[in-house]
């Protein structure tokens, strides 16, 4: 087949000009919309007390959300004066780690929102005056679309720490969608050779998904949809937890040294698999997408099943290579910004969908669920593509390349639309579980198998 190794720009590139302005202001109200929400529902006490040794207090994700909007919107791209240049230190999360956050002299909640309206208004000003082309920073909206993205992660991280939050639940959303696919193969087959990884068209795409490249892939299957907590249940019941068999050397250390024996938030009583998610207590639905589990348990259970962990170049050609032409597509279901039909992302719902949900959503290979409900581990390390450049800082991609993280893929029901696409890449620690990550399967095809003209 020839190779067509094209993609297609994305609409903020075909925005120009007022419709461009107001396209990105939109999108920064709706982070700032979801932000509220996460800090309003909790009092002052709550905001400001910390959660979890792994997470920061909710009143510093605000308002280093405010202090990076600062720094990159009203300071760089906006040539203002500083609003507040005395708290620059406090919310770099390089000098301080989240466990040590709750003793610094943070701005208070009230000041913290003080501060970031005072922020935005700036920066929106700058947003209405900017030149939106030449350098890098501005040239469509970029800066704007990063930091509206950044906002976005750190409301992700916010929902987080609400999760492991104790007491009452305050966070509300309808239920996701029922399944809707009536029957799916259990794996699709994707073809191998070559497509192109990766972006250079995405105009917010960030830095660690660029360059676009190509990459040859020997033709593999993955399976349809993430693996459900019914069939990891089955894993633990059949005592995978118990034998290294299936666990990597450090994987095994891990799990004896904080002695996990299911994912996290689970508990067993009577005989049922209860879990808590939001300060709900409920039987673990049987056919949502596990999540809580760390790439050690994804690696476990995937050795466990005969099955190995996509790598990340295979996850991005299942999601958005098209076989048809070649072309390695924005998301899985086409070009077309996300839709409700499509992904359960954004918070609209405070939990995965069931598999099945979102037929309209499939790859051209037939994966469904790529984007939206769980993070996905990858088998794969976060390492820079050939040709990448740091853009514009080295601390938000280039300082964690190497083999402490692991690429997820495909963003959570927590992750705004804004925040994820086919190309864009998330990372931790393999040792991580408070994250909404789950995942799928992927095998080599059989000699027999990889012949069948497919
Ligand atoms: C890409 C989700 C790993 O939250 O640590 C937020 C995003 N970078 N502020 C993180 C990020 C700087 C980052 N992740
Ligand atoms: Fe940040």
């Amino acid at each position: 087949m020839e190779r067509l190794a094209t993609e297609a720009p994305g609409p903020p590139a075909a925005l120009t000009g007022e419709r461009l302005r107001s396209h990105t202001a939109d999108v920064l109200a709706r982070a700032r919309a979801r932000s509220a929400a996460l800090t309003d529902a909790v009092d002052d006490d709550d905001l400001v007390r910390q959660h979890s040794k792994l997470m920061s207090p909710l009143v510093w994700d605000l308002a280093h959300i405010g202090s990076q909007e600062e720094i990159w919107l009203v300071r760089d791209v906006g040539g203002r004066e500083p609003v507040r240049p005395d708290i620059d230190d406090l919310y770099d999360a390089f000098q301080h780690p989240r466990a040590r956050r709750p003793e610094l002299p943070l701005l208070g909640p009230a000041e913290a929102r003080s501060y970031v309206g005072e922020v935005r208004s700036k920066a929106l000003d700058v947003l209405e005056r900017a030149p939106l082309e030449g350098r890098a920073l501005t040239r469509a909206a970029f800066a704007f679309g990063m930091i509206a993205q950044h906002e976005q992660q750190h409301d992700e991280t916010m929902l987080a720490t609400h999760q492991l939050r104790r007491g009452e639940p305050v966070l509300r959303a309808p239920a996701p969608p029922p399944r809707r696919a009536t029957a799916w193969p259990g794996e699709v087959v994707v073809p191998g050779g070559p497509f192109l990884m990766g972006t250079s068209m995405e105009p917010w795409a960030l830095d660690n998904e660029r360059p676009a490249h190509e990459v040859d892939v020997a033709p593999f299957a993955i399976d349809t949809t993430p693996v459900t907590n019914a069939r990891f249940a089955e894993f633990v019941d059949a005592g995978g937890y118990r034998d290294p068999r299936w666990w990597s050397a450090e994987g095994w250390r891990y799990r004896a040294e904080h002695e996990i024996t299911a994912p996290r938030f689970w508990r067993r009583e009577g005989g049922t698999w209860w879990r808590r998610r939001f300060g709900v207590d409920e039987p673990v639905p049987a056919d949502e997408p596990v999540m809580h589990v760390s790439y050690h348990e994804a690696a476990a259970f995937a050795a466990w099943a005969g099955r190995r962990l996509p790598t990340e170049a295979e996850w991005e050609k299942a999601a958005r290579f098209d076989p048809r032409t070649g072309r390695s597509l924005r998301f899985p279901w086409g070009d077309d910004e996300p839709a409700e039909r499509h992904a359960n992302l954004g918070q609209r719902h405070l939990r995965p969908a069931p598999v099945g949900a979102y037929p309209d959503g499939a790859s051209p290979c037939g994966a469904q669920q790529m984007i939206g409900d769980v993070w996905e581990w990858t088998a794969s390390d976060f390492r820079a593509y050939p040709g990448f450049v740091a853009f514009p800082y080295r601390e938000y991609s280039e300082v964690f390349f190497g083999s402490d993280h692991k690429v997820l893929r495909g963003g959570s029901f927590g992750t705004d639309a804004v925040a994820v696409r086919g190309t864009f890449r998330n990372w931790d620690f393999p040792i991580r579980r408070q994250i909404f990550a789950g995942f799928r399967c992927a095998r080599d095809l059989r000699p027999d198998e990889a012949g069948a003209g497919v």
